[in-house]
């Protein structure tokens, strides 16, 4: 019998770089995290993706050093330089690839940032997009304030505020609001550049729109509040579903909503995080990924992702052995985990893993590497090609967040190997459609530069 028709039968897929710092890389030359802070090694992982044609890169964000159980992590390295510094010397060096950094709305302002994100967005000819996110911690609070813990209601009430405002400020300056000739009678009409008036907060709009209008916005946060955020605003969307299955289902979910939202269902980009590890054969490939895993699972961080569930010190439990008896509580994980978690979240997760564990015999070590190795593509180019054009033709997903797996040349198999086989299979652009991020990720303009839908 032959195959359905796919849902969407000549879906390009997208790809993304993206960095996540932390403890998941192999340092193939100038060994040690200092590769992470030297500009050589990030303008060879840009000019690699820009070779191989990925949209955008992206930047995961963290303010401070990430903690666990109280303590700063010892498992990982995760000092993070600033990304709109680092985006602005890439900008320098590329030309067509996008530049998505995450930014959250608890501890940043509105004005400071959206003159931030203009800047790179007008230095870069219209490449730069926001990856809104609220994050889910407490430690990043007190480089900020001392002790007030903010409730994840509270994050995306308040994140909407500040999107609100520096949306506002992206519409209050119109095109045509400076003269585009030295000799014109005034410089600016600057009755045409809007206030915006929030409360006490009476801000001015500091830059004229880029050459895709304002950054592309993208989120990241998968609860309902997050989704719904995400279906308002969002034109892209970082997740973790990476599963057949799941992802279907999350981009389902996401797309209805989008619908809901008087938005067409295609307006969003979903990119879930993945890595590729590709070989001559099979065989070849797994032994690669067995090596990587090897060099970036210590028995340290396996304990660290099942004490971040869990919410306290594992350190007397084996990680050959099995799952802690006891159930995760909620409260201490506040306390010393430093989430903010007040939902039954940890109880959902332990369930889950504790069912998983018990059906296929796992120890911690075994469960936790079974999660990581499902959110691989592990095999030759051209399985793995056709493993993605499968996804991205039924709509589970539109693009990747590709991590390389060594730095600085992670990139360079799947350039010159993946990239071609996705493009034989009519799955995979072959030159930049535009200049613009908006343009490469073919997507109508901002949400809010819509007009507004006729009320029916
Ligand atoms: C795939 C993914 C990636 C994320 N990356 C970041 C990040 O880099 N920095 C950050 O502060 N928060 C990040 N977050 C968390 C967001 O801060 C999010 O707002 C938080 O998880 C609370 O939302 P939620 O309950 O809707 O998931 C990420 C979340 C997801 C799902």
């Amino acid at each position: 019998m032959a195959a359905p028709e796919p849902a969407r039968p000549h879906a390009h897929l997208h790809l993304a770089g993206f960095f996540g710092f932390g403890p998941a890389y192999v340092w193939s030359e100038a060994p040690g995290p200092h590769v992470y802070y030297d500009f050589a090694a990030w303008r060879r992982l840009a000019a690699t993706a820009e070779r191989g044609l990925f949209s955008t890169l992206f930047l995961g964000d963290s303010q401070r050093l990430r903690e666990h159980l109280g303590r700063v992590t010892d498992h990982s390295v995760t000092g993070r330089p600033d990304q709109l510094v680092l985006f602005a010397h890439l900008a320098a060096v590329t030309e067509r690839i996008g530049l998505v950094a995450t930014l959250n709305t608890t501890f940043t302002d509105p004005a400071d940032l959206a003159r931030r994100l203009s800047t790179v967005d007008l230095l870069s000819g219209g490449r730069a997009g926001w990856n809104v996110v609220t994050t889910d911690n407490d430690w990043t609070g007190e480089n900020f304030r001392r002790g007030a813990e903010v409730t994840h209601d509270d994050r995306y009430r308040h994140a909407a505020e500040h999107l609100g405002t520096v949306e506002a400020l992206w519409s209050g300056w119109p095109p045509g609001a400076v003269a585009d000739a030295t000799d014109a009678p005034a410089w600016s009409r600057p009755a045409a550049i809007t206030p915006v008036v929030r409360g006490a907060r009476r801000a001015r709009p500091a830059l004229p729109p880029s050459a895709q209008g304002r950054p592309v916005l993208f989120q990241a946060g998968e609860s309902p509040q997050g989704r719904e955020f995400a279906a308002r605003h969002a034109q892209g969307v970082f997740s973790r579903y990476l599963r057949f299955d799941e992802a279907l289902a999350f981009a389902d979910d996401l797309r209805a909503r989008l619908v809901r939202h008087g938005r067409p269902a295609d307006d969003i980009r979903i990119f879930p995080a993945t890595r590729v590890i590709l070989g001559d054969t099979d065989a070849e490939a797994r032994e690669k990924a067995a090596w990587f895993r090897d060099r970036t699972w210590s028995e340290r961080r396996i304990r660290s992702v099942v004490e971040a569930v869990w919410g306290h010190d594992l350190s007397d439990h084996d990680v050959d052995g099995p799952l802690p008896a006891s159930d995760p509580v909620a409260a201490t994980q506040t306390l010393t985990h430093g989430v903010v978690n007040t939902s039954d979240r940890p109880l959902r997760t332990a369930a889950a893993w504790r069912e998983l564990a018990a059906a296929r015999g796992f120890s911690m070590r075994d469960l936790v590497l079974h999660l990581n190795d499902a959110v691989e593509f592990v095999g030759t180019p051209s399985a793995v090609a056709d493993e993605l054009t499968r996804y991205v033709r039924a709509g589970a997903l539109d693009g990747l967040n590709l991590q390389p797996n060594a730095v600085p040349d992670g990139f360079d198999d799947v350039v010159d190997r993946l990239v071609p086989a996705l493009q034989d299979r009519g799955a995979y652009r072959t030159a930049y459609e535009g200049t613009t991020l908006r343009e490469n990720l073919g997507l109508l303009p901002a949400v809010a530069d819509r007009a507004p839908a006729v009320p029916g």
